[in-house]
């Protein structure tokens, strides 16, 4: 085979197009907005705003000051807000009993949020380990999880959220038939435009560790004889798996989900553009708070210019297909992009 002789120069030229910052603009794909944020917060019963150790920038926020955030958050057009709980840990049983109570600082938060700003969604996790003395998403019994025992309680659960005003209910648990159980529970209450973001894709990541220390839950402990409770692999996925992600998501598309999620973020883009393709749902990824805490931690050392590296990592989120990202920076983001 002979080559053709080279042109003397390129055929095409792709640095044409990135010679000046209009061009760039001009040909980009792909833009963050405001609108594409869901502003991930952790409430607490104090008074004081306390700051997270291990997610500088991040403080657990009363409910006043959950309600100003809401202000903050419509003013910043940005859409919704994830609410997440710090419990006292004299108040943690085994079986998380006052996570349904229509008295606790996520119900209370929410009323407060909504009536500050109506404007704004307010999402809240539908799981237990907030409540739970062990630090697991489900209830406990011989060393495992009971998957069905843990939907009975999540319906309380997500029905007193449903009841405080919550617009969208995020089951985080992945106990298997929990969505449909849950909608079908939002429905016969009269709940029919209460809103489901499935975690539908959720790994047993590393990447969740200051998560922990943001909403004070039990460290996971092996328990007597190691009896398999330390850690989330009996419910959450094997980081190594796609295919399963696949049947996760069509499971809790059937069932009812009106959104789904993949979590984490950035180490799972694969995923996220995957379910984009197979099920063109409203896909949603959570940098969760490993992810926030390494581009801090790195930025605060100089090893990596913060500012661009977080508008970088949720630029990839929306190349990756998300319909929005769920993140700890939505309200930094937001004023740097509005
Ligand atoms: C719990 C829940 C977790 C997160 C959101 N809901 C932790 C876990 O599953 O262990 C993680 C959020 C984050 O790391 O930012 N159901």
């Amino acid at each position: 085979m002979t080559v053709p002789p080279l042109a003397p120069y390129p055929a095409t030229r792709l640095r044409r197009l990135r010679q000046a910052d209009w061009t760039r603009r001009l040909v980009r794909e792909t833009e963050v907005r405001p609108s594409d944020l869901i502003w991930s917060m952790v409430v607490h019963e104090g008074e004081d705003a306390v700051p997270v150790a291990s997610m500088p920038g991040v403080e657990r926020l009363s409910v006043k000051e959950a309600a100003k955030a809401a202000v903050r958050a419509r003013d910043l057009g940005i859409p919704a807000i994830a609410i997440f709980p710090h419990i006292d840990p004299s108040r943690k049983d085994a079986t998380g009993s006052i996570a349904a109570d229509p008295d606790g600082v996520i119900p209370r938060a929410v009323k407060a949020m909504k009536d500050a700003a109506p404007e704004v969604g307010i999402m809240c996790d539908v799981a237990l380990d907030p409540f739970t003395d062990h630090g697991h998403d489900g209830v406990v019994e011989n060393g495992r999880i009971l998957n069905d025992a843990t939907i009975e309680r999540l319906i309380e659960q997500g029905l007193m959220q449903a009841a405080a005003g919550a617009d969208i209910l995020a089951p985080s648990d992945m106990m298997d038939g929990r969505i449909g159980r849950l909608r079908g529970a939002l429905e016969g209450d009269g709940f029919q435009d209460t809103m489901i973001m499935s975690y539908a894709a959720k790994y047993a990541s590393a990447f969740y560790g200051p998560y922990r220390d943001a909403i004070g839950s039990a460290k996971l402990s092996a328990g007597p004889n190691g009896q398999g409770l330390g850690d989330k692999k009996t419910y959450q996925m094997d980081p190594s798996n796609t295919e399963e992600a696949i049947r996760e998501v069509a499971l809790d598309i059937a069932e009812g989900a009106d959104m789904v999620m993949v979590k984490p973020g950035l180490p799972y883009l694969d995923i996220l553009r995957r379910l984009v393709d197979e099920f063109r749902m409203p896909t949603y990824a959570f940098q969760v708070s490993g992810e926030y805490a390494m581009i801090k931690a790195a930025g605060a050392n100089g090893w990596i210019d913060e500012e661009r590296a977080i508008l970088e990592s949720l630029a990839a989120f929306k190349r990756a297909g998300a319909a929005g990202i769920i993140t700890y920076f939505a309200p930094w983001a937001a004023e740097k992009l509005g």
